[in-house]
């Protein structure tokens, strides 16, 4: 026997729980994960519980006064649910998140959290069009009075619509479908001078792209059912507090944040510091909209965020030669992807995006409806379908089926033309989906396989 057989083995070190100042892709895989002591699984379980045994009554009394921390409801706090919000909490550079139900719920519960009836919000025209039929039929029946900024780059406009009620502004970091990139930073300036927080919905950029809360956001949501999640298997929303919002300090009242939520109680505030945001939406407003996130969908939203890096760098490849592509169609007669050296926000890219102008983009086919029409129904490998942030390649008619409930002369206003389609750009072959397009558009004008187009 060696001196070394001999020697006591070294114990075990342990598993790292710590995720901090690790790169993006490492937090990716393991930010937030716990250890499951009763069998070691690698994998967060999913806890498909509606509610937790309390040890005693002094327990069950401490969660429901929130003296303690701890499961009480699924409808709050649920295990699988903790590693998913740190996990997105971490990749956003924020001080929490919670998750919910859908994306409009998380839109709904943070804004509903904010602003009540007489009161205001401020959001640019050409969001998400579900977030403003949301705002304008059922925020307005709410009584909660909504205003469209056109031109977010025009600080004057900005000035002329915040109002002493309103209570947050709302923005996208890149829109859809006309990809109208939007420069938050600057924006922020303006929310930060009157004391508004600035809520930025990060769906199609997501932290890949950009991280809202470093150029001067709030509170960052997400449809998490898009490219988080990835696969298209389920719905889920986010909603990531910077933490950073001085709720007491800002000349606006938040009294459901800096209020005592009980006679004789502390406020979120006090009792929570810089999660008040987080702790007034998980156990107040959120908790009695009842916008829970099913277990089974938060295990699937994990899944999605593992590889959330490597989805992004190929649905960005596809989409910048998609576009490039299509921009030098005979039969496309514009495209709004701000990736391209000639758009008009092809600047605020390059300042503010890394280049990048994600892959949810709009193109104009000659031919106006009609040839919209014959192009939708000629394509094979892309998918007729209204999502968004799927690993499929998607394409849609906005004019016909997302915006249809506008007004023609909103449509006109935003750019939503007959021929626009919205193209999702996926993962797939990138001369695959070039080749579909090709002979769907040579069937949008009537052109055959052979023939040159000019
Ligand atoms: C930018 C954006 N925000 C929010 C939503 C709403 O999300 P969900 O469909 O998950 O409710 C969507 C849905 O398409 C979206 O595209």
């Amino acid at each position: 026997m060696t001196d070394s057989d001999s020697a006591a083995p070294s114990s075990p070190t342990p598993p790292n729980y710590d995720w901090d100042g690790y790169g993006f892709d490492t937090r990716q895989v393991h930010a937030g994960e716990r250890e499951e002591r009763n069998f070691g699984a690698r994998v967060t379980p999913v806890y498909l519980t509606a509610a937790y045994r309390f040890a005693s009554f002094d327990e069950a009394e401490a969660r429901f006064t929130l003296a303690e921390e701890g499961q009480l409801y699924s409808r709050n706090l649920n295990p699988t649910h903790l590693v998913a919000e740190a996990r997105i909490a971490s990749l956003e550079g924020a001080a929490g998140a919670i998750v919910v139900g859908s994306g409009q719920a998380a839109i709904t519960g943070l804004l509903l959290g904010l602003a009540g009836e007489g009161e205001h919000l401020l959001a640019t025209a050409s969001i998400y069009s579900g977030t403003r039929v949301l705002f304008d039929r059922t925020f307005a029946r709410f009584g909660v009075d909504l205003d469209y900024v056109r031109d977010p780059r025009d600080a004057d406009e900005w000035e002329r619509l915040i109002r002493p009620e309103t209570k947050a502004v709302f923005v996208e970091t890149i829109p859809n479908p006309k990809n109208d990139l939007v420069d938050i930073a600057e924006i922020s300036r303006i929310t930060r001078r009157h004391g508004i927080p600035l809520v930025v919905d990060n769906t199609v950029a997501t932290p890949c792209i950009i991280r809202p809360l470093e150029h001067g956001a709030d509170v960052v949501v997400h449809s998490s059912t898009k490219f988080l999640t990835g696969h298209g298997a389920a719905l889920s929303g986010v909603i990531v507090d910077g933490g950073t919002f001085d709720w007491a300090g800002s000349p606006r009242p938040y009294p459901g944040i800096t209020e005592p939520v009980a006679p004789g109680k502390p406020s979120f505030l006090e009792a929570f510091g810089r999660h008040a945001l987080e702790a007034y939406l998980r156990f107040g407003i959120v908790n009695d909209l009842g916008a829970a996130l099913s277990p089974v969908n938060s295990f699937l939203l994990q899944q999605g965020i593992e590889t959330l890096s490597l989805r992004m760098a190929k649905h960005q490849e596809n989409a910048d030669a998609v576009a490039t592509w299509l921009d030098g169609h005979p039969a496309v007669e514009s495209v709004d992807y701000a990736g391209l050296p000639t758009s008009e926000y092809h600047g605020i890219a390059e300042r503010l995006y890394g280049g990048q102008a994600g892959s949810v983009f709009a193109f104009t086919v000659r031919g106006g409806r009609e040839g919209a029409q014959r192009f939708f129904d000629a394509l094979r490998v892309f998918s007729r379908m209204t999502n968004i942030g799927d690993v499929r390649s998607m394409a849609l008619h906005p004019a016909t089926t997302t915006h249809v409930s506008f007004s023609a002369d909103e449509r006109e206003r935003l750019g939503i033309h007959d021929g626009l389609i919205r193209l999702s750009i996926g993962i797939e072959t990138a001369s695959d989906l070039i080749a579909d397009l090709d002979q769907a558009l040579r069937a949008a004008v009537g052109a055959t396989p052979e023939e040159t187009l000019s």
